[in-house]
């Protein structure tokens, strides 16, 4: 069991992962959550950023804000994807060092890598060669953010370093029927069309693609286990390392919710990068796996889901 001590500034707290790293955190007890709404504190303003770390200097930051979204969204918003993703993030670790933090925890993705890179992928991967298109926005502005906390680390000597998740899942998803991921998209399509008695669903692509999916609690664990390493590597991935086709996918989630008619493949939308599933050796080394398994973390995210759905609250945005 790891300890995290002091303020810890928690960006992006009611996202999906800022809040499942809020609920992780509750149960260090000689730490103390530092949150900020995007009402009070927009991330993409730079004196507010600035005078928000003068302010409140924390010890640690994770930085879990991000404009964040499906294959659709990415394609459609770049200026967005890339702009305010750079703003962000260039803003929050240069105010975080002005400050006097101590360490900051950014987050990457596995998406970042580029596209074709040998599978499965390893952390040595990154800028090997060319991005994936259809996030190649988003991704030159994680990358640039987790070469500025390397660079930092480097010229500075701060702890200021980089996780990098796999496609993850849980409660607080987004499901909306466009800008989602393909896991909660899946899960409110499979859902819906039980409830409207469909004969059968049709997914987006061929579903060969390959992907792996990380339940978004087991992240939370994953980054607090990265912040109390005296000397982590500039970035490591997070995943299980094991991946399936969007198809098995497909049925699990149908399983889980109790859908029985057809699923159908239409190839002739785009089926984006391949394969992809993370080499994980680097942190299964330094003693932290994955314990959530997708069955399990499907079951407990639709559960959520049916909670979130009687209440009102479905985050559809
Ligand atoms: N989801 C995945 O599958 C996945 C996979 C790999 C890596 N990641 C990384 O994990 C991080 C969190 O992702 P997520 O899935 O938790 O996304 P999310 O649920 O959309 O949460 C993003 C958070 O960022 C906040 N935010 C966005 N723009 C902001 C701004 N201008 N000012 C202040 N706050 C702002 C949002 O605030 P509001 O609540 O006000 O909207 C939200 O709380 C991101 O860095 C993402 O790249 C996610």
């Amino acid at each position: 069991m790891t300890e995290i001590t002091g303020k810890v500034y928690v960006a992006g707290h009611r996202g999906m992962v800022g809040s499942a790293v809020c609920r992780r955190l509750a149960s260090e007890a000689n730490c103390e959550v530092l949150t900020a709404s995007r009402d009070t504190l927009d991330l993409t303003n730079q004196s507010s950023v600035e005078d928000f770390f003068a302010q409140h200097r924390p010890d640690s930051v994770i930085f879990a804000a991000a404009k964040v979204g499906g294959v659709l969204a990415n394609d459609t918003y770049p200026v967005e994807f890339l702009g305010d993703n750079l703003l962000m993030s260039t803003f929050a670790i240069n105010a975080a060092y002005a400050a006097g933090v101590k360490r900051f925890l950014f987050l990457g993705s596995t998406c970042i890598y580029p596209r074709d890179c040998p599978q499965p992928i390893q952390e040595e991967a990154l800028l090997t060669g060319p991005l994936e298109k259809t996030n190649e926005a988003y991704a030159l502005a994680k990358i640039a953010g987790l070469k500025l906390c390397q660079f930092y680390r480097r010229q500075h000597g701060v702890m200021f370093h980089s996780a990098m998740p796999t496609n993850l899942y849980g409660p607080g998803d987004n499901y909306h029927p466009e800008h989602s991921h393909v896991l909660p998209a899946l899960l409110r399509r499979f859902h819906e069309a039980k409830n409207e008695n469909l004969d059968s669903v049709t997914i987006w692509g061929t579903g060969t693609p390959r992907r792996e999916f990380l339940y978004v609690d087991d992240l939370a664990d994953a980054l607090t286990f990265l912040m109390a390493q005296d000397n982590p590597p500039d970035w490591a991935n997070v995943g299980t390392g094991v991946d399936l086709s969007i198809l098995e996918l497909s049925h699990l989630v149908a399983k889980t919710v109790g859908y029985e008619g057809d699923i159908k493949t239409d190839p002739s939308k785009p089926d984006g990068t391949p394969i992809k599933c993370s080499d994980v050796s680097r942190l299964n080394g330094m003693g932290w796996k994955h314990k959530v398994e997708l069955a399990h973390g499907l079951k407990r995210t639709y559960d959520h889901f049916l909670n979130e759905v009687e209440s009102g609250q479905m985050r559809s945005v």
